[in-house]
């Protein structure tokens, strides 16, 4: 769970006078890959007021921490970074200058009020679903000097009001189509931080992905909590289904690529699972997080699905596109989860073979039922937690060799970490640094793999080879 500074596009503009509006905005992003769409929408809201992207804390007008409350840590970052974040208002304060903070996302909606007790130098506090207020919410905190908290459920209302023109995301395009959750696993806390499960409209999401790929994206991702239970409204006034919208944007011309995340297993509905077969756009990839390899477990956890219905849709998805490769979460260290319980979970594990994988110790959530059950001792997470993350990352490796002398799409993204090298990503979401290939960036061409790591894989533009083969 990581933090990043967004750039969402615009040049800066000068510092604003005391008291007014507008000037450089900041926005650190915690956790998924929701928020870091919303932080999009965010600066997308602001950019009437005059608010420009700034990439540091300092000298920033406007501060925004977009946070994640899943778990424990991400809670704790916040509270650090705004301790930094003051002595730079402090700072700005004594030059006669003033500077705004709001904490916005699932730590806002959690904490309300408390943040601002506990940070009274806070302005704002707001729950993600109502960042569509924040040009009001700014105004109030000028006008009144802070203390403004928005904490309401308005999810219609939120998608509806957000400026239809969204900011460039460059090649690779994050796009929310549904939001909250109503599964109420009992660790979670989105149920009650995202509200209940929302789908956006077919029309609308297909403005926006037109619009994004009229901005240069050849890959969306789609996005939700729970993004395979989306049932919009469709482009004739029917429920439409996830596999429906994938058709759907299937038909946008420069669109190249589909993703979706993330899903619960029981909502992998049967033309979800055909669509993997049938649609070459839709990424031979899945995130379908399982949280533990044992029923009882999975029971208390309240998953609403056991071991084997998980390996049944694995199989039928294998059935409908044999080369499909799988990610997933897991939590150890659940209450009562058991050695046998936790051996259950490795068993699972060597039996899918996962490209990829998420793991946590457990972290409990307040307001969670989970929370208040008996607590496994620390150490036993530790070393459970290391059992796991050992083996998922022998299989990470594992597949990431199966890839060697293999020849696949790769969307060239952006400047690798070495001169003359670009980062691009794979049809199974790795990283592939590749070199001599500046005039292509931006690109999807086929990259011949030469070399394999824990993290990323080596290879080089086979496009040239290809032409030459054809004219030959
Ligand atoms: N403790 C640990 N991990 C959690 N997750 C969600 N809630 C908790 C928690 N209380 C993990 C789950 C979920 C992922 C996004 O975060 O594995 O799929
Ligand atoms: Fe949380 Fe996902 Fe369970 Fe919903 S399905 S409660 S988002 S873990």
């Amino acid at each position: 769970m990581t933090g990043s500074g967004t750039n969402f596009g615009a040049s800066e503009v000068e510092s604003r006078p005391r008291n007014k509006c507008g000037g450089k905005l900041y926005i650190k992003t915690y956790g998924c890959q929701m928020n870091v769409y919303d932080s999009l929408r965010m600066g997308d809201v602001m950019k009437p007021l005059g608010y420009a992207p700034h990439d540091s804390f300092e000298d920033a007008d406007l501060v925004i921490l977009n946070t994640c409350h899943i778990r424990e840590k991400a809670e704790e970052k916040v509270y650090s970074e705004l301790g930094r974040i003051r002595e730079e208002k402090q700072k700005k304060s004594a030059r006669g200058e003033k500077m705004l903070i709001a904490v916005g996302g699932c730590v806002g909606q959690a904490e309300g009020e408390e943040i601002i007790r506990r940070a009274p130098y806070v302005d704002i506090v707001l729950g993600p679903q109502s960042y569509h207020q924040l040009p009001e919410m700014v105004t109030r905190a000028i006008r009144d000097g802070g203390g403004v908290v928005e904490l309401d459920f308005p999810a219609v209302q939120k998608f509806d009001l957000l400026p239809e023109s969204t900011s460039p995301q460059g090649v690779s395009a994050f796009l929310s189509v549904q939001e909250g959750c109503d599964k109420f696993c009992s660790f979670c806390v989105v149920p009650y931080t995202r509200g209940a499960e929302y789908s956006r409209p077919v029309n609308a999401i297909e403005k926006e992905a037109k619009n994004l790929v009229d901005q240069g994206a050849m890959e969306i991702t789609l996005l939700g909590q729970n993004v395979n239970a989306y049932h919009g409204e469709g482009a004739d006034g029917k429920i439409w289904s996830l596999a429906d919208l994938i058709t759907r944007l299937a038909n946008i011309g420069g669109l190249r690529r589909i993703r979706y995340t993330t899903s619960h297993p029981r909502d992998m509905s049967d033309d979800l699972i055909a669509i993997h077969g049938s649609e070459p756009k839709l990424m031979p990839f899945l995130h379908l997080p399982v949280q533990s390899g044992s029923d009882a477990v999975l029971k208390k956890m309240n998953r609403k699905h056991d071991a084997a219905f998980y390996l049944d849709i694995i199989a039928k998805l294998r059935k409908a596109c044999p080369d499909m490769a799988f990610s997933s979460d897991f939590i150890v260290g659940f209450p009562g989860e058991s050695e046998r319980d936790f051996e259950a979970t490795m068993q699972l594990v060597k039996q899918m073979n996962y490209a990829q994988a998420y793991s946590f110790k457990y972290s409990p959530r307040p307001g969670t039922p989970a929370a208040v059950e008996e607590q496994i001792a620390e150490e036993i997470k530790d070393e459970r937690l290391q059992r796991l993350q050992a083996l998922l990352r022998d299989q990470q490796t594992a597949f990431n060799e199966s890839c060697v002398g293999e020849t696949m799409p790769v969307l060239l993204m952006r400047d690798g970490k070495h001169e003359g090298q670009l980062l691009g990503k794979s049809p199974y979401m790795q990283s592939v640094h590749v070199r001599n290939a500046e005039s292509l960036r931006g690109q999807l061409v086929d990259v011949r793999i030469t070399g394999a790591y824990l993290n990323s894989l080596a290879g080089e533009i086979a496009y040239t080879e290809h032409k030459i083969r054809k004219a030959v």
